[in-house]
């Protein structure tokens, strides 16, 4: 029996990283996914994997800055498998990356049209289809980067912030409707949003992640995935309004400061005395 056996399951970015993660573990699980992209060749291909392996998918292009889109997405779970359970607000960009005075206000907001308006509208287009189905799951990728900054993401980690928030506020909306929302703080994971354009690509990418947190070894898609599965199913049916950290520990402090930096180790009495 899959952890997901009859349920149906919207995930925006499907078509790579997290997103396809986590479309091939729904489905692996019993879950029927509308797998939705900007990029249909990948969704297709997703589909298409999650066929041979003899799941049910569907893809439907869909820009998450529209509205219209992620209602049409919605719809198509309905009317393909007749209900909806799960919703993934997944879909990301790295956004308006660099310095805070050379950051435009189009690419401010187009970062912000992506990471926050998009989970807004997936929750927002939700309630309705989970009501009739007596309840559900919303899921939204944030980051960790919305709970700590992050030098030169500053559109990204505002806009990170404002997802863990919204979950906050939505899960107190909507608790009494039996629909749960949470929301997942990936650390670094090896996906394209992290190499794409940077030097050394994916392997420097591996190499530098690696390095970062006490695990010392770049996140993977499957991390997130596997979160993502917790918080869709009926074990976490106790859980809302959480921002779920994934993340190999990054955030659990400065992981740079080595036990030599800290002298010789012992009793550190008062400074003044040597
Ligand atoms: N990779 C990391 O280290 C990391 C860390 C924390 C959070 N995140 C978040 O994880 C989520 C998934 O990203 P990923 O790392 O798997 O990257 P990815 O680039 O592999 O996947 C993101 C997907 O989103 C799609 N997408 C982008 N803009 C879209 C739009 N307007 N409409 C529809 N689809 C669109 C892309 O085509 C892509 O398939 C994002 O929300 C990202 O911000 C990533």
């Amino acid at each position: 029996m899959g952890k997901l056996d009859g349920k149906v399951a919207v995930i925006t970015g499907a078509a790579s990283g997290m997103g396809r993660a986590s479309a091939i573990l729904f489905a692996k699980e019993g879950a029927s996914v509308v797998v939705t992209d900007l990029n249909s060749q990948g969704g297709e291909m997703v589909v298409s994997e999650i066929a041979a392996a003899g799941g049910r998918a569907v893809f439907q292009r869909t820009d998450v800055t529209s509205e219209v889109d992620i209602k049409a997405a919605i719809d198509r779970a309905v009317k393909e498998y007749g209900r909806l359970d799960i919703t993934f607000n997944n879909a990301g960009v790295a956004g308006a990356v660099g310095e805070l005075e050379n950051i435009e206000a189009r690419d401010w907001d187009r970062t912000f049209a992506v990471l926050t308006r998009a989970p807004f509208f997936g929750i927002k287009h939700s309630i309705a289809p989970m009501r009739k189905s007596g309840g559900g799951s919303i899921i939204s990728t944030a980051s960790t980067a919305g709970i700590r900054g992050v030098a030169g993401l500053h559109a990204y980690s505002a806009a990170k912030a404002a997802v863990v928030n919204l979950t906050q506020s939505a899960a107190i909306a909507l608790g009494h409707d039996r629909i749960r929302v949470n929301c997942i703080c990936p650390g670094g994971v090896l996906t394209p949003l992290i190499y794409r354009g940077v030097p050394g690509g994916e392997e420097a990418a591996e190499r530098n992640l690696a390095r970062m947190q006490p695990i010392p070894r770049a996140g993977r898609p499957e991390d997130i995935a596997a979160m993502a599965l917790f918080l869709a199913s009926d074990d976490a049916q106790w859980i809302t309004g959480a921002a779920m950290i994934v993340d190999g520990g990054v955030t659990t402090g400065n992981v740079r400061i080595r036990m030599e930096q800290l002298g010789t180790g012992g009793f550190s009495g008062p400074s003044f005395e040597r």
